[in-house]
C-alpha cells in the first residue's frame, strides 16, 4: 500500500511537471559508471556490484540512474529533440556497502533529469520541485545547497584544498591520505568524524568561484528566494559523485539531528549567509562534536552535471537532476499514512472457507466465477480447519464468508455468512455468484 502510494505520487508529479518516463538497463558496462561517477568515489571504488562477462567485459549493477540516462540520451540521439529533455525513472539500484538502517545494498530510487540547458532557473526549479514533492507527502525537509564550480575555477580551488589537507595529513584517516593523492575533492566526502572536524576550516569552493559560476549561483539563489524555498548554504557539500559541476544540493528531513543550522531566512546575500553558516556550523561542531556531518539520512540529492555527456562521448549538453531514496521516504511516510487511514481490512470482499477435498474443488470453481465478476476474494485453500479459516476471515475484516462443507456439497448449497452482522443464510450453488456479486461487485468486471 505504501509503495503503491509513493509510486502513484511520483508518477503523477512527473506527469504534471512534464517529465517523460525512461527505463534504463540494470546491468551496464562498469566503464560507464567509473567514467561518469569517478574512479575514486566510494560508489565506484567500494560499492560497485561488479563481475566479468565470459568475453572479459566488466559489468556492474547500476548504483544510480544518472549515468544510464546520460548514456541513453547520447545513444538515442535525444539532442535532436526540443531541449531541454525532461526524463524521470524509478527502480532498483545496487551499492555494496555495509547494510544498516537507511542504507541498503538494494535500494530504490526515483529521479528527475533535465538535459540540455544551463539556465539557473532550472536548478532552482528542481530544488523547489523536490521540496514540494516531499511536502505533498507531508514530509517537511530542509535543503543544503552549494556550488562546486566548473573546469575554469575548480583547479585553482583544488590546489588550495590540497595545500590545506597536506598540512593536516597526519591527523587525517588513511582513506583521506589516499584521496588527496588521486582526487582531493573527495576528502570532503569522508565519513570519519575526525576528518570532518578538520575540514570545517578547509577553504570553501563558494569563495573561489569564477565570475560565471558566481553569477550562476547567485541567480539560482535569487530564484529560490523568489519561489520562497528555504535553504542553507553548505560550503563543504560536494556530493559523492564526480560528475557534478556548479549547483549541488541535498534534502534532509526536518526535525532530525543536523550538522548545519536548519533552514534560514532567505534574506541576506549568499556571501553573508555563507559566512553565518560557517560560523554557526563551527559553533555546532564545537558544541556537539559527535554529530557526523555525513549522516545517512538524506532523502534526496542532486545537482548539475554540465560536463557529463561530453565525458561520455556526447556533444556538450549542460544538464541537471535529482534522485530520491524510496526506502528512506517510506520510513517517514508509513506512520503518517497509518495515522491518517486507520487499517480498514478487506471490507468489500468475501472469504472462501471450505471443509474437505470435494468442497475445496467446488470452491475453486466459485472463486474463479467471483473473480470474473470483479469481486475481491480472500481464501486459505491450503488450510483444513474451519475454525482457523473463519478466524483468518475475521482478522481480515471481510464483509462476507462463504462456507462449504461435505453436507453443503451433497445438498448443492453454500452458507453465506455476513461477518459484520453474524447472520447466515443458505444459498443454492447456482445462485451464489450472483448473490455475492450483487452485494459486493464494483461497477464493471475484470
Ligand atoms: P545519491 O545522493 O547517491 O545521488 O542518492 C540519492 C538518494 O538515494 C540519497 O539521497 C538517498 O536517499 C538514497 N540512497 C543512496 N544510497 C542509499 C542506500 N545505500 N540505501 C538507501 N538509500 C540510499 C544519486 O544517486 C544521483 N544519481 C542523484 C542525481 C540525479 N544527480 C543528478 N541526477
Amino acid at each position: 500500500m505504501y509503495w503503491q502510494l509513493l509510486e502513484n505520487r511520483v508518477t503523477s508529479f512527473a506527469h504534471n511537471f512534464s517529465f517523460e518516463r525512461i527505463e534504463t538497463p540494470i546491468l551496464e558496462e562498469s566503464a560507464l559508471f567509473s567514467h561518469a561517477i569517478g574512479r575514486e568515489t566510494d560508489i565506484v571504488k567500494k560499492e560497485l556490484f561488479e563481475f566479468v562477462l565470459k568475453d572479459g567485459t566488466p559489468v556492474a549493477l547500476r548504483p544510480e540512474g544518472t549515468a544510464g540516462v546520460a548514456r541513453a540520451y547520447i545513444n538515442h540521439g535525444m539532442l535532436s529533440l526540443p531541449q531541454p529533455v525532461k526524463l524521470w525513472y524509478m527502480g532498483p539500484m545496487f551499492r555494496y556497502d555495509r547494510p544498516q538502517a537507511g542504507r541498503y545494498r538494494q535500494l530504490h530510487q526515483f529521479g528527475f533529469e533535465i538535459l540540455g540547458s544551463d539556465h539557473p532557473v532550472l536548478d532552482a526549479e528542481l530544488v523547489s520541485m523536490s521540496v514540494r514533492f516531499l511536502k505533498s507527502l507531508d514530509i517537511s525537509s530542509h535543503c543544503l545547497v552549494n556550488s562546486i564550480g566548473c573546469r575554469v575555477c575548480r583547479p585553482s580551488y583544488l590546489q588550495k584544498l590540497l595545500l590545506f589537507v597536506r598540512q593536516k595529513k597526519r591527523s587525517l584517516c588513511a582513506d583521506c591520505n589516499e584521496r588527496m593523492k588521486k582526487n582531493v575533492l573527495r576528502v570532503l566526502d569522508c565519513k570519519e568524524e575526525k576528518c570532518q572536524i578538520i575540514y570545517t576550516d578547509a577553504p570553501s569552493m563558494v569563495d573561489n568561484l569564477c565570475e560565471d559560476c558566481k553569477k550562476h549561483f547567485t541567480r539560482v539563489l535569487e530564484y529560490l528566494d523568489e519561489m520562497n524555498v528555504a535553504y542553507t548554504l553548505a560550503p563543504r557539500l560536494v556530493r559523492g559523485l564526480d560528475y557534478y559541476t556548479r549547483t549541488v544540493f541535498e534534502l534532509f528531513p526536518t526535525g532530525m539531528p543536523k550538522e548545519v543550522p536548519l533552514v534560514q531566512e532567505n534574506s541576506s546575500s549568499y556571501q553573508e549567509k555563507e559566512q553565518e553558516e560557517h560560523q554557526e556550523e563551527q559553533e555546532e561542531n564545537e558544541e556537539a562534536p559527535s554529530k557526523n556531518p555525513h549522516r545517512q539520512d538524506a532523502l534526496a540529492g542532486g545537482g548539475r552535471y554540465d560536463l557529463l555527456l561530453e565525458m561520455l562521448g556526447g556533444k556538450p549538453t549542460p544538464s541537471l537532476g535529482v534522485a530520491f531514496g524510496m526506502e528512506r521516504i517510506l520510513t517517514l511516510l508509513k506512520p503518517k499514512v497509518d495515522a491518517a487511514v486507520p487499517p480498514k481490512g478487506h471490507t468489500n470482499s468475501v472469504f472462501l472457507a471450505q471443509l474437505g477435498e470435494k468442497a475445496r474443488k467446488k470452491m475453486l470453481v466459485i472463486k474463479d466465477e467471483l473473480i470474473q465478476k470483479g469481486v475481491k476474494v480472500l481464501d486459505a485453500f491450503s488450510k483444513d480447519g474451519l475454525r482457523l479459516q473463519l478466524e483468518i476471515a475475521s482478522r481480515a475484516k471481510v464483509s462476507y464468508a462463504l462456507i462449504l462443507g461435505e453436507k453443503e456439497v451433497i445438498e448443492g448449497t453454500v452458507i453465506l455468512r455476513d461477518m459484520n452482522e453474524g447472520i447466515q443464510e443458505i444459498v443454492p450453488f447456482e445462485k451464489i455468484v450472483e448473490v455475492i456479486s450483487a452485494k459486493l461487485a464494483p461497477k464493471g468486471s475484470l
